[in-house]
């Protein structure tokens, strides 16, 4: 059996900056308080409560003076600011690329257009941009989704961070169709893209796909798709206790793939177990 290891694959960049950062937090005051569990991987998550980390569901539950976290989604600006008022230090963990999302949003806003945003409105990345728009916001799961109200509208287009490309242009193409002004921003990630495009590549020659990732993850679910989608049979798991040998029965090539947040520790652990099998 031949393990083939998707390129690039795991840890974002974004996600790995939130992470060193907590870490780095961590070891210095060995208590701080995430607004959400700052990584979409339980794993990865209940390594970090063991340094010191307490996952809060909202702002008011940080305690006064505390050291508090903004994981990688971001947040709206009211909790941003909440949170900041309440703690003695905020550590701000939010993704650049998801700054630029929400810069974005606040912008076609300011400048009159209704936001489309493609996206999962109840992804807290979402939640976060919705935040920053003033006026009318719409998220639309496809390009199917697009309500009649919108036609002859001026709309401001743009995308949660994770989203596939073929869906973001299909929206667009849409659009296109329907309102007389259109503005896009395109804020699929790099690191998305690049790891969407990398498990395309190792469909085509692996005999079986497993894709690593929490089940909570964005953007693992969207590569297990591209692996299911293309035809290889997909295997999504969260960690290598999942595998079981009857699945790679008569597979000679397994090709491998993590989230963009799935820690390396775990990818690791998996290609080992494979070994052994
Ligand atoms: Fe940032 Fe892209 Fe990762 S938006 S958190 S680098 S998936």
């Amino acid at each position: 059996m031949k393990i083939i290891t998707a390129d690039p694959t795991g840890l974002c960049f974004g996600v790995k900056r939130a992470i060193t950062t907590l870490e780095n937090e961590l070891k210095k005051t060995h208590q701080v308080y995430a607004l959400g569990s700052p990584i979409h991987n339980p794993q990865e998550t209940e390594r970090l409560e063991k340094l010191g980390l307490i996952v809060v569901d909202s702002p008011e539950e940080v305690p006064e003076g505390a050291v508090s976290f903004v994981r990688a989604h971001g947040v709206t600006p009211e909790v941003f600011e909440l949170l900041r008022e309440r703690s003695a230090k905020m550590v701000d963990g939010t993704c650049p690329f998801v700054k630029t999302a929400q810069e974005r949003a606040k912008t076609l806003s300011q400048d009159g257009y209704i936001v489309i945003i493609l996206g999962d409105a109840s992804h807290p990345e979402v939640k976060g941009i919705m935040g920053y728009v003033s006026g009318e916001v719409h998220v639309l799961a496809s390009a199917e989704a697009i309500p009649y109200e919108l036609y002859g509208k001026r709309c401001g287009i743009l995308s949660q961070t994770t989203q596939r490309v073929e869906n973001f242009s299909a929206l667009v193409s849409g659009f296109v169709s329907v309102s007389p002004e259109i503005k896009v921003y395109n804020t699929i990630c790099r690191a998305t893209l690049a790891r969407q495009q990398s498990v395309c590549r190792l469909a085509e020659e692996a005999d079986g796909m497993i894709v690593l990732g929490g089940r909570n993850s964005a953007n693992t679910r969207k590569l297990a798709e591209i692996g299911s989608c293309s035809g290889v049979p997909t295997l999504w798991i969260e960690h290598a206790g999942e595998l079981e040998r009857g699945w790679l029965e008569n597979k000679d090539i397994i090709g491998i793939a993590a989230g963009g947040s799935t820690p390396d520790w775990l990818i690791k652990e998996l290609i080992q177990k494979l070994k052994m099998m």
